[in-house]
């Protein structure tokens, strides 16, 4: 279960698409005096990662990469809203039949290895949002 029905499914972290990983992790080292975690590479995803407290760092890998598309379109910032869930593949179907459309009808590795499965923005009114699911 993913808690109180009233609570709903807690946010995991909000990502955040930058050409510098190690610069942007300083400088939100600097504004909220938390440590990052050490950078990991996601050739999957086109990504390098690292979190600040609950805040995710994407780089792009790749030029090809979706987020490198995104910096180039938007200029970086604000990437993705990601959900906890204990539930991921429960979670899909019942955002499925509630008629919001799936990146992934199938979970898939993310960072930390995590389970993770992006809803498409299309249909949460411009917001990529992730669900996941940790440990597994
Ligand atoms: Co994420």
């Amino acid at each position: 279960m993913n808690g109180s029905a009233l609570n709903g499914l807690p946010v995991d972290h909000i990502a955040i698409a930058v050409s510098d990983l190690e610069s942007a992790a300083a400088l939100y080292e600097r504004v909220t005096g938390a440590g990052s975690s050490p950078v990991e590479e996601l050739p999957a995803q086109g990504v390098r990662v690292c979190f600040v407290g609950a805040l995710e760092l994407l780089e792009p890998l790749t030029e090809e990469s979706t987020v490198a598309r995104f910096i180039e379109k938007k200029g970086g910032g604000l990437h993705h809203v990601a959900y906890r869930t204990d539930d991921i593949r429960g979670e899909l179907s019942r955002l499925a039949d509630a008629g919001f459309q799936l990146i992934d009808r199938e979970p898939r590795p993310g960072a930390g290895g995590h389970s993770v499965a992006f809803l498409h923005p299309k249909s949460t009114g411009g917001v990529l949002i992730e669900l996941v699911q940790h440990g597994e």
